[in-house]
């Protein structure tokens, strides 16, 4: 496929873009913008065009549902109902913010593209001043998956929606780097109690201390995943990648991502310092994604990298990182 593709640079408003951008939107276009977790690549999730278009820009599984964004809890109304009175109070906690809530629909209004067939959406009002100008402006529901092209990792910088999606995708909005870095956390609030399908910066403990809420989290690498994209090998840099032990000795060409204090001064090694400590989770969480793309533009022919402690707060990194290790079977 072969695409046009317009570059937009904000500055301060996007008052100027504004008809651009509704136009776009209108005509079933996709548009990349930025969040504070990772860009996301949007269209009209009311209408079945433009959602089919962002599946096939992305090349992404159809059997993968995408997240809904809104800007206010009107659009919410719109197109939800029977949602649990806690869900209501985890919005107000933390929206605008990194968190997605899966609800109920309400039939006959989103593209059933959005759900694959599924009754509940996930959605999420992004805390992030440049992807709520954009959800205003256009005011209509913006289902989004990540920008980054199927199987690769999310997109943490403009240049990597650049390199995935330039002559693919109809705009490209240019912000700043994701600040969080890894993709929501995924709240299923359709159970009782509440469970996590996919971690994220807002943790169980988090929410428990905060509202008083029990979410609960089970990180095992169950065959039947909660949430449908949890099957898919993500995320990956075309090399082949093992866990790095504190015992790593180098053998040929090799790149190694981990905390900077457990880097050594080896010969012939492509290094990336995810942080300074293991205890600088959200820095860890910043970078990772910016660290398996840098790897990926490597002549190495095989990648290293530290899993962090099996504490909760490292749940959300790794889950990431589990993912991207190498099965003996996709090795043979
Ligand atoms: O931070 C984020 O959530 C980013 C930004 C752009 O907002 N978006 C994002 O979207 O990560 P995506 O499509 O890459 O991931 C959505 C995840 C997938 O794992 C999908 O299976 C799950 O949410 N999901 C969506 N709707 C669901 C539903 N109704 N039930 C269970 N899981 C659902
Ligand atoms: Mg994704």
């Amino acid at each position: 496929m072969k695409q046009e593709t317009i570059i937009i640079d904000v500055n301060e408003s996007m008052d100027n873009e504004s008809s651009t951008l509704r136009e776009m939107i209108k005509k079933d276009r996709v548009i990349a913008f930025p969040t504070e977790t990772v860009y996301g690549l949007g269209g009209n999730a009311y209408s079945d065009e433009a959602v089919k278009r962002i599946f096939q820009v992305k090349q992404r599984p159809a059997d993968n549902p995408l997240i809904v964004h809104i800007h206010c809890m009107e659009q919410l109304n719109e197109f939800t109902e029977h949602i649990h009175p806690d869900a209501y109070r985890l919005m107000k906690r933390y929206w605008p913010g990194p968190i997605t809530f899966i609800v109920p629909i309400k039939q006959g209004m989103l593209s059933h593209y959005v759900t694959a067939g599924l009754n509940t959406v996930g959605v999420r009002m992004p805390n992030h001043d440049f992807a709520l100008q954009f959800l205003r402006i256009v005011d209509t529901p913006i289902a989004a998956p990540s920008a980054n092209m199927s199987g690769r990792p999310s997109p943490t910088k403009f240049s990597h929606i650049e390199y995935d999606l330039y002559g693919r995708a109809d705009v490209l909005i240019r912000g700043d780097d994701s600040i969080v870095g890894v993709e929501s956390t995924v709240v299923d609030t359709t159970v009782v109690p509440f469970e996590i399908v996919r971690p994220g910066h807002i943790t169980a403990a988090d929410i428990m201390r905060e509202t008083g809420i029990e979410v609960i989290y089970e990180s095992t690498t169950s065959t039947t995943p909660k949430s449908p994209g949890m099957k898919y090998r993500h995320y990956a840099p075309k090399q082949p990648v093992y866990p790095f032990k504190e015992d790593f000795h180098p053998k040929g060409h090799v790149g190694v991502i981990a905390p900077a204090e457990l880097i050594k001064s080896w010969n012939n090694v492509v290094t990336f310092e995810l942080c300074e400590s293991v205890i600088d989770v959200n820095i860890a969480m910043r970078n990772l994604y910016k660290a398996l793309r840098f790897m990926d533009a490597q002549q190495v022919d095989t990648v290293y990298i530290y899993q962090f402690p099996r504490q909760e707060r490292y749940n959300a990194l790794n889950n990431r990182i589990d993912k991207v290790i190498s099965s003996k079977e996709e090795d043979l």
